[in-house]
């Protein structure tokens, strides 16, 4: 049995005091959230706030990005080790924000894939199709060269234990989900293509859907079989919102 998961993915919001309103708000509902595990991944400068405010709880604390390198000049970045001072334990990876804003290819996300494990960090490795790519047919080719691109340079078995979020571009931020049908169909795809190295490794996965998940669509989409939950962003910021989501999981 796969534990379903709702992390939220903050991305560049929130402020000492905002952060600490959410996650009390969070913390006061939690008993009603029956079966999902709980991430919130803060900007990495409140990391250390949000760790001691989760402190005690089920919450997990989770980071948006980190450097494929360890140490040494590379202004601006965060390394794995520096992680390893909060109880962080997962790391969102190849979001499509990073790899279109931030032009991080599939090869630099592999690499980012391959320190984190390395750090003993679980990877919420994103993938997902763009609008045009999705209009030519070419999700299932798109998805497939993002996990290949992992896959060549770790090795399936460094996919035990990891998350993978499937996250249509189209329907991040933009309140277009995509349909229960449409995410479980690439979602079969994504276990199938692991299936293909390792059957077991596949079955394990936790694989969740991202893209305008709120909470009068979040029952429907956590019903269907390969979906194990989902990488909120928006939804993730107010704290009822973000409840209500992981109770749908429930
Ligand atoms: P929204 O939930 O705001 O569409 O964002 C999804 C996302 O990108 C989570 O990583």
């Amino acid at each position: 049995m796969r534990q379903p998961m709702v992390a939220g993915n903050w991305k560049l919001n929130g402020s000492s005091e905002s952060n600490k309103l959410l996650i009390d708000g969070i913390k006061q509902g939690l008993g009603e959230v029956k079966k999902a595990q709980v991430v919130v991944c803060p900007p990495s400068v409140y990391l250390g706030q949000v760790n001691d405010l989760i402190d005690g709880t089920e919450i997990l604390l989770g980071v948006q990005n980190v450097s494929e390198q360890v140490s040494g000049a590379y202004t601006g970045e965060i390394s794995v080790s520096m992680l390893g001072d909060f109880s962080c334990k997962y790391a969102i990876l190849g979001h499509s924000e990073r790899r279109s804003l931030y032009a991080e290819s599939d090869e630099l996300v592999a690499k980012k894939f391959a320190a984190v494990k390395e750090a003993h960090l679980v990877p919420i490795f994103c993938v997902g199709e763009l609008l045009e790519e999705r209009e030519a047919n070419q999700t299932e080719d798109v998805v497939a060269r993002q996990i290949d691109a992992v896959i060549d340079l770790v090795g399936i078995s460094a996919f035990k234990d990891v998350v993978i979020a499937y996250e249509p571009v189209w329907a991040i931020g933009t309140g277009k989900t995509a349909t229960p049908q449409q995410a479980q169909d690439v979602h079969a795809f994504i276990r199938q293509r692991l299936a293909t190295h390792d059957a077991e490794i596949a079955q394990q996965t936790r694989i969740l859907y991202g893209g305008s998940v709120k909470p009068s669509n979040a029952k429907e989409i956590f019903n269907m079989p390969d979906i194990d939950g989902g990488l909120i962003g928006g939804a993730s910021l107010k704290a009822e919102d973000f409840l209500a989501i992981c109770t749908a999981a429930n």
